[in-house]
C-alpha cells in the first residue's frame, strides 16, 4: 500500500490539515517517511479505533491482507493493541512492547487532531523486533519472561506436589486399603465422593489423587461449602459477567469452575451445599458448561470433581436435605476414611512423622516417645483425628525440652472427657460390640504385621481361612456400630 501522503495537494482522510505551512507540511512529511523507512511497521486508526492504513510490511508479518484490514477495529487484527486507549485519552503511549502473532515489537503510538483540536486517530509504529540498539531491551524483556515462566513453573510443582500418596501416612491394613483406592481413583476420571470425620485426611488425600493422575499439571481448586454464604455461592462456583449487577466488576469474575478447567474442583462439605444450588450443580455435571452470572453466554466445563463429607449423606438423602440423582453423580467413586481410633496400628507411624515435621518447620531437633508414652495415646479417641494428634504433639514439644516425651507430657493435654483412665484399661465409653470389634481389629492387624503383611500366612497363624480373614477385615472397615 502506497503510505499517506500530509499535504494539501493529496487529500487524505487521514490527517485533514486546512492550510498547513509548506514548511510544517514538509517536516511532518519527512518525520513520518523516516519512522515509517525505520519501523517494522506502521498502522493508522481514526478516531473509532478502526484500521485506516497499514504498510504491507507490518500485514506481512501479522499474516493478515492489508487491503481487508481497512475498516476493521484495531483489536481483531491484534487483539492486544493499546491504540483504543491512545484515541480515547489523547494520550501517546511512546515506549511500550507489544505481542502479537507470536512476536515481540518495540512499539510508539500517537494520536493526531483536527483543526478543531479533536483527536481524530492515532498512528502506530512497530520497530523492528532485531534492530540492534533495542537488543539490550529485548533481551531483558526476555530475560524476564523466561523468569517469569520458570517461576509459574515452580509455583505449579509447589502445587502439585504439595502432597502426594506418601505424604498420606500409615501402614495398617485399613490405611493400605484407602491408599489403594485413592491410587485406583487417581487414574480414573470418575467423581469420588471422600467421606470421615473431621482430621481424617480427606483433603490431603483428595489433593494426592488430583497429584498421581493425568491432570496433575493443571489446577486444583478447592471450594469449601461450608466456608461460603449461601448468597454467594452461586457467583463463586460459577463466575460473573461484567456490570452483571451493581457493583459487580468491570472485569469478568471466574468462578471456581473455570478457574479449575482443565484441573480439578474439590467440593469440599459437599453436605452443606443448599438444595438450590444442589440443582444447579447437578445440572453444570450434566451438561458440562455454565453460565456466568448475568451473562448469556455459556462456558464449556472440563473438570474432575472430588467431593468431601464428614456428614452421613445417605441419611440426609433419605431426610431430603441431600438430593438423590445429585449423591448418586458424586459418589461414583466412594472412599471412607476410617477415624484414627479404627487404625491405631497407625497411630505410631504418624506421631514419628508428625514430630520430624514439628521439628524441620521449628529448626529443632526430632523428639520421640517413650513406649508408655505411645500406649497412652493409644488409648484416647481421637475425635478430631490426626489433626487432634499433631495438635497435641506440638503442644507437647513446647512444654517441654526433652528429647524423649513420656506419658506425663500428655497429660492434661488430651481432653478431659476422653483422658484415657489411670487405672486398669477399662472401656466405659464402648459399647459391648465396639470393644469387640477393637479386639477383633487387634488381632487381625497383628497376626497380619507378624505375617509381614502377607494375608495366607496371617489366616494361617489365626486357625481360619484366608476369605474368612478378607470378610472380617473389610466387616471392620465398615463404620462401627454404635
Ligand atoms: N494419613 C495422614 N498422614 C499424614 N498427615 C495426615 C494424615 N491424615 C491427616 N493428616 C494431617 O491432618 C490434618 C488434617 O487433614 P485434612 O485437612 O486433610 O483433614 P480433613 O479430613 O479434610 O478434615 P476436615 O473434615 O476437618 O476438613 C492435616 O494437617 C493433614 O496434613
Ligand atoms: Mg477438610
Amino acid at each position: 500500500m502506497q503510505p499517506p501522503h500530509f499535504g494539501t495537494a493529496v487529500t487524505s482522510p487521514i490527517l485533514p490539515l486546512q492550510d498547513p505551512s509548506l514548511l510544517q507540511t514538509k517536516a511532518m512529511q519527512s518525520m513520518f517517511d523516516c519512522f515509517e523507512g525505520l519501523c517494522e511497521g506502521t498502522v493508522i486508526v481514526d478516531r473509532e479505533a478502526r484500521v485506516i492504513w497499514i504498510n504491507d510490511r507490518y500485514a506481512a508479518r501479522l499474516h493478515i491482507d492489508p487491503v481487508r484490514a481497512i475498516g476493521q477495529e484495531i483489536e481483531a487484527l491484534i487483539p492486544n493493541s493499546l491504540m483504543r486507549q491512545v484515541v480515547v485519552t489523547g494520550q501517546p503511549i511512546l515506549i511500550d512492547l507489544l505481542e502479537a502473532a507470536n512476536q515481540t515489537f518495540v512499539v510508539m503510538r500517537m494520536p493526531f487532531r483536527d483543526e478543531a483540536g479533536e483527536v481524530a486517530g492515532a498512528v502506530g509504529f512497530a520497530l523492528f523486533s532485531h534492530y540492534e540498539s533495542l537488543k539490550p531491551l529485548f533481551d531483558r524483556f526476555s530475560g524476564l519472561q523466561t523468569e517469569l515462566a520458570r517461576a509459574r513453573k515452580k509455583l505449579a510443582e509447589a502445587r502439585a506436589t504439595k502432597y502426594t500418596f506418601s505424604s498420606f501416612i500409615g501402614d495398617s491394613p485399613a490405611t493400605m486399603e484407602v491408599k489403594r483406592l485413592a491410587r485406583r481413583a487417581a487414574q480414573l476420571q470418575a467423581p469420588v465422593l471422600l467421606h470421615g470425620e473431621t482430621g481424617t485426611g480427606k483433603e490431603l488425600l483428595a489433593q494426592a489423587i488430583h497429584a498421581g493422575g493425568p491432570r496433575a499439571g493443571k489446577p486444583f481448586v478447592p471450594v469449601n461449602m461450608a466456608a461460603i454464604p449461601e448468597a454467594l455461592m452461586e457467583a463463586e462456583f460459577f463466575g460473573v459477567a461484567p456490570g452483571a449487577f451493581t457493583g459487580a466488576d468491570r472485569k469478568h469474575r471466574p468462578g471456581k469452575f473455570e478457574l479449575a478447567h482443565g484441573g480439578t474442583l474439590f467440593l469440599d462439605e459437599i453436605g452443606d451445599l443448599p438444595l438450590p444450588l444442589q440443582s444447579k450443580l447437578l445440572r453444570v455435571l450434566q451438561e458440562q458448561e455454565c453460565e456466568p452470572l448475568g451473562s448469556n453466554r455459556v462456558i464449556p466445563v472440563d473438570v474432575r470433581i472430588l467431593a468431601a463429607t464428614s456428614r452421613d449423606l445417605e441419611a440426609m438423602v433419605e431426610d431430603g436435605r441431600f438430593r438423590k440423582d445429585l449423591f448418586y453423580r458424586l459418589n461414583v467413586l466412594n472412599i471412607p476414611l476410617p477415624p484414627l481410633r479404627q487404625r491405631l496400628g497407625d497411630l505410631e507411624l504418624l506421631c514419628e512423622h508428625l514430630l520430624e515435621k514439628t521439628a524441620l518447620e521449628n529448626g529443632t531437633r526430632a523428639r520421640e516417645l517413650s513406649p508408655e508414652a505411645i500406649g497412652y495415646l493409644k488409648r484416647h479417641a481421637w475425635p478430631g483425628n490426626v489433626r487432634e494428634l499433631r495438635n497435641v504433639l506440638e503442644r507437647a514439644v513446647m512444654n517441654t525440652d526433652e528429647v524423649r516425651l513420656e506419658a506425663a507430657a500428655f497429660r492434661g493435654l488430651l481432653k478431659a472427657a476422653e483422658e484415657p483412665p489411670a487405672g486398669p484399661r477399662a472401656l466405659p465409653d464402648r459399647t459391648y460390640a465396639q470393644a469387640m470389634a477393637e479386639a477383633e481389629r487387634q488381632i487381625l492387624e497383628s497376626a497380619l504385621s507378624a505375617a509381614q503383611g502377607k494375608v495366607v500366612e496371617a489366616a494361617r497363624r489365626l486357625g481360619i481361612g484366608r476369605a474368612t480373614f478378607y470378610k472380617r477385615m473389610s466387616a471392620l472397615q465398615r463404620p462401627s456400630p454404635d
